[in-house]
């Protein structure tokens, strides 16, 4: 087998709404990356039930979310957009990797702490687990580039030491050490309500976030409502200093109108909030309205969602499963 030398995994978990963090900092550079790149792009379904999920909102937010990337631009011929359960070699390749990470390198990962929270006895091992089958996801197809928000960098770092580790293991040159992709401004898109915290789908309040699937006027009315500080915007990024929320809507302006902070501070500079917030709301709804529209318009028809699920599955699994075949070989597994 000839391994690919530019080949992309990516993955996102389908449990509710999609919002503009997602978006701003992971999602749409999937799209992009499809001009350069052999994709898979996977809904990680294994990994939404580390926690409890409710069956029906699982299923449901699953197809949401295959619909939510074919309306941002993925496109299903160019690229495999499928549901990670779909394909075994996921479970089986993680399972493997179970073998090789160590105690102590899960012990160091943050996300985990995060989630956790006070009670890591309550956890499930699932969750603690959780990167070994990241890990598996993405070698389990021997991607070479992996697109991920910023908060991914860890686990990114812990695949390749699972690479690098089983190579020595076994001796091989088998996976290839994949690098993390983290591109564009606005990478970490914050809450509305409060910068200094990430804008998420679990935050009680629905104003500290903009989904994919608010309507224009509801889009315009959380930004304007977003809090901001008494001063007016700085002509320069040095002046957003210490003013998270400032900075926060600073680089959602920037990466929707694809410039940085400083440009789109040269335009700003003195200027009221008010002015901004309106302007925010208008470029906010002009790119993010198209994205919602044709969403509604392909959950209207979740048979043509599944079969590209379904299409995408088997170009998985035609990819990964002649990969297993081989780690199978290289760990000593009789084939009988
Ligand atoms: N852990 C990622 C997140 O929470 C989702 C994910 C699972 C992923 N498997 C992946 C991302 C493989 C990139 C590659 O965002």
């Amino acid at each position: 087998m000839t391994k690919p030398t530019k080949r992309i995994l990516s993955g996102v978990q389908p449990t509710g709404n999609l919002h503009l963090g997602n978006y701003l900092g992971a999602l749409r550079n999937w799209v992009r990356l499809q001009q350069e790149y052999e994709c898979f792009y996977c809904l990680v379904d294994l990994h939404a039930i580390t926690v409890q999920q409710d069956p029906a909102a699982l299923r449901a937010s699953t197809r949401d979310g295959a619909a939510a990337l074919l309306a941002m631009g993925v496109d299903p011929k160019k690229s495999a957009v499928f549901v990670q359960s779909n394909v075994p070699a996921h479970a089986e390749l993680g399972w493997i990797f179970n073998c090789i990470a160590r105690l102590g390198w899960l012990d160091r990962m943050t996300q985990f702490k995060e989630k956790a929270g006070k009670h890591k006895e309550r956890s499930t091992v699932g969750l603690y687990v959780y990167p070994t089958l990241m890990a598996a996801d993405i070698l389990v197809y021997l991607a070479t580039h992996v697109p991920v928000g910023d908060d991914q960098r860890q686990h990114l770092e812990l695949t390749r030491d699972i690479a690098q580790s089983f190579n020595s293991q076994y001796g091989v040159e088998y996976f290839p050490l994949p690098e993390a992709l983290i591109l564009g401004e606005a990478t970490r898109v914050m809450s509305l309500r409060d910068g200094t915290k990430k804008m998420s789908k679990s935050d009680e309040s629905d104003y500290t976030r903009i989904n994919l699937t608010d309507t224009p006027d509801l889009i315009a009315q959380k930004i304007r409502k977003a809090r901001t500080d008494p001063e007016p915007l700085p002509g320069s990024p040095a002046g957003l200093e210490s003013r998270a929320e400032a900075k926060n809507l600073v680089g959602i302006f920037a990466a929707l109108s694809d410039r940085t902070p400083a440009e789109v501070l040269r335009d700003y500079d003195g200027a009221q909030f008010s002015k901004f917030k309106e302007d925010l709301a208008e470029l906010t709804t002009a790119k993010i309205g198209p994205i919602t529209t044709e969403m509604r318009r392909l959950l209207a028809d979740p048979g043509y969602v599944d079969s590209v699920l379904r299409d995408g599955a088997e170009r998985a699994r035609a990819a990964a499963d002649p990969i297993v075949r081989d780690v199978k070989e290289i760990v000593g597994f009789l084939r009988a």
